[in-house]
């Protein structure tokens, strides 16, 4: 389907509405109000933007990104299906869901043109909310800084020759209030000669230390297709993932608890405290929202494999990579 996208007039607020397809996007002083031709959906606009960014920052990243319990999106690697309500019994059982088939770009334009329109100056979706100014009022500026952050993505790692920078003082990366008493040493690296671009170590937590953003895990190693990702959390994951393959988690400080649901239906399956050394593979098949009472730092081990979804959907791989 083609994506008809376009940017009304200016309300009361200051805010333009927008339209993707069928559905059609306002906001006011405190809420996003979300219509398509059978239902309606409204939520607090700090979270739908917190949510809007990650979205489009993981470019729809693996599987479902739920902005709640009703509005996602789902990515099918080059297109991306936008729907409310599918992932909601009561939707469905009553035929008031929709979901809409566009081009990724496609969405990514109406989204981003929504995320600039909507984010008032002094407002950051990708910070913890006691580092932030508020979300809500009318019309106040802009925030493009904020926005436009791009993701970090290593080719091989973190501060290899030609791959992304350890992160500095002096290139604006400070060392979060809260992760104060993280060491902030280099190992040193002796290679023999002619080994130089081949052994390489960097301080990982000094590192992650340095997050200016929360939930947004940048990719500091890779090897083919499994992704070492790192982030800081603090309040909660403002999404909740559906996953499309086995997300391996290691709990490096601090704590999480997670809610884990069945993907399709929502229904509570499991509720995991990871304290700080604690490890965990979450299914494949399920949906996960996080909450992190003080800013924690969390490996997420990524597979990159883009065979894996189908796989998955055809059972030929089991949703829980381990059995204890
Ligand atoms: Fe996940």
């Amino acid at each position: 389907m083609m994506a008809t996208q376009s940017a009304g007039k200016v309300n009361d607020y200051g805010y333009r509405s927008f339209e993707l397809g069928g559905f059609k996007f306002e906001r006011d002083e405190y809420f996003a109000h979300i219509t398509w031709p059978a239902g309606s959906h409204s939520m607090p606009v700090d979270l739908f933007l917190r949510a809007m960014i990650r979205d489009l920052a993981w470019s729809f990243f693996y599987g479902t990104v739920n902005f709640d319990s009703v509005f996602g999106t789902t990515n099918h690697y080059g297109n991306v299906d936008v729907f409310a309500g599918l992932y909601s019994d009561g939707y469905r059982k009553h035929n008031r869901h929709r979901v809409e088939n566009f081009k990724s770009d496609d969405v990514k334009a109406i989204f981003e043109a929504i995320l600039e329109d909507w984010t008032n100056e002094r407002f950051d979706p990708f910070a913890a909310p006691q580092e932030t100014g508020s979300a809500f009022g009318p019309k106040r500026g802009s925030n493009r800084a904020a926005i436009t952050r791009k993701r970090l993505t290593a080719r091989r790692m973190v501060g290899m020759k030609d791959d992304i920078p350890l992160r500095t003082d002096a290139t604006g990366y400070t060392v979060n209030r809260q992760l104060a008493d993280v060491n902030q040493d280099e190992p040193e690296v002796h290679a023999e000669p002619g080994f130089e671009s081949e052994v390489h170590a960097f301080n990982f937590f000094g590192y992650v230390s340095r997050s200016d953003v929360t939930w947004n895990p940048s990719v500091c190693a890779a090897v083919k297709d499994a992704l070492i990702c790192a982030t800081t959390e603090e309040y909660m994951l403002p999404v909740i993932h559906g996953n499309d393959r086995v997300e391996w988690f290691v709990q490096l400080s601090d704590q999480i608890e997670w809610d884990v649901s069945d993907r399709e239906t929502g229904e509570m399956r499991a509720r995991v405290v990871m304290k700080a050394g604690d490890v965990a593979a979450m299914p494949a098949d399920i949906r996960h929202q996080g909450y992190s009472p003080k800013r924690s730092i969390l490996l997420v081990w990524e597979n990159n494999d883009p065979s894996l979804p189908e796989l998955y959907a055809k059972g030929q791989l089991k949703s829980n990579p381990v059995d204890f």
